[in-house]
């Protein structure tokens, strides 16, 4: 279990980034979970699923087929790297990640990866409760304003119609939600190593992980 690396952390808090980066430096394999469930969501929107369906998400969850591969996620045969990224799929993607069906559905997929070792995963619960067992575990937080500015700057670009103000209360709205939901909330464990991102440049933080990594 020492060649897996998990980094959990609400949304803007580098994670993305750092653990993209650390992957890298590392030759390991990064997996972005939140990709998945922002996959999730595009699927329930495409095919014009009532999220609050649970009969539905389940006929859905059937059939879904996510493929991650060189920095692409393919749903059922369309690229949707792109189209997962837009405030309507971040929303969507925190409401359907507290449907247990679809956490219980993503689970094994994650298994799978990652028990193939030498990876870095990165998302919510990806060191309470999908492997619980690294060695290696990380949590990445900054404020809620730190966050929504960074999550603005990436979104400018994509989404021109986006204000600072609505970025910073989507973030604090999803991470309400993402922490308070009965099925596998946020939450920062005393086996983690606690990093606040917020005034520490991307090299910083890659050092600070680098230097307290136990792996063979
Ligand atoms: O990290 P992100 O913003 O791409 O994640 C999108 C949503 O998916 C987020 O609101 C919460 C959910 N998520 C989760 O519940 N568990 C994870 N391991 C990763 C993401």
């Amino acid at each position: 279990m020492n060649t897996i690396i998990t980094i959990d952390g609400p949304s803007g808090a580098g994670k993305s980034t750092i653990a993209k980066l650390l992957a890298q430096k590392l030759g390991y394999t990064y997996l972005d979970t939140g990709a998945l469930y922002r996959a999730v969501a595009w699927k329930v929107r495409h095919d014009n699923a009532d999220p609050d369906d649970s009969g539905r998400l389940q006929d859905l969850l059937g059939k879904i087929d996510i493929t991650l591969s060189e920095n692409k996620i393919i749903v059922n045969g369309t690229d949707v790297t792109s189209m997962i990224r837009t405030p309507e799929i971040s929303e969507l993607s925190s409401k359907v990640s507290a449907v247990p069906a679809v956490r219980k559905h993503l689970f094994k997929l994650q298994r799978e990866i990652g028990l193939k070792g030498r990876v870095v995963l990165e998302g919510r619960d990806t060191g309470t409760v999908i492997f619980p067992e690294a060695e290696n575990k990380f949590f990445l937080d900054a404020g809620p304003e730190e966050r929504g500015r960074r999550r603005y700057k990436e979104l400018k670009g994509k989404s021109p119609e986006a204000t600072l103000k609505e970025t910073i209360d989507g973030i604090k709205t999803r991470d309400e939600r993402d922490s308070t939901r009965q099925s596998a909330p946020l939450k920062r464990t005393d086996d983690m190593i606690y990093i606040d991102t917020s005034n520490l440049t991307i090299e910083q933080v890659i050092a600070k992980i680098m230097g307290s990594l136990k792996i063979a």
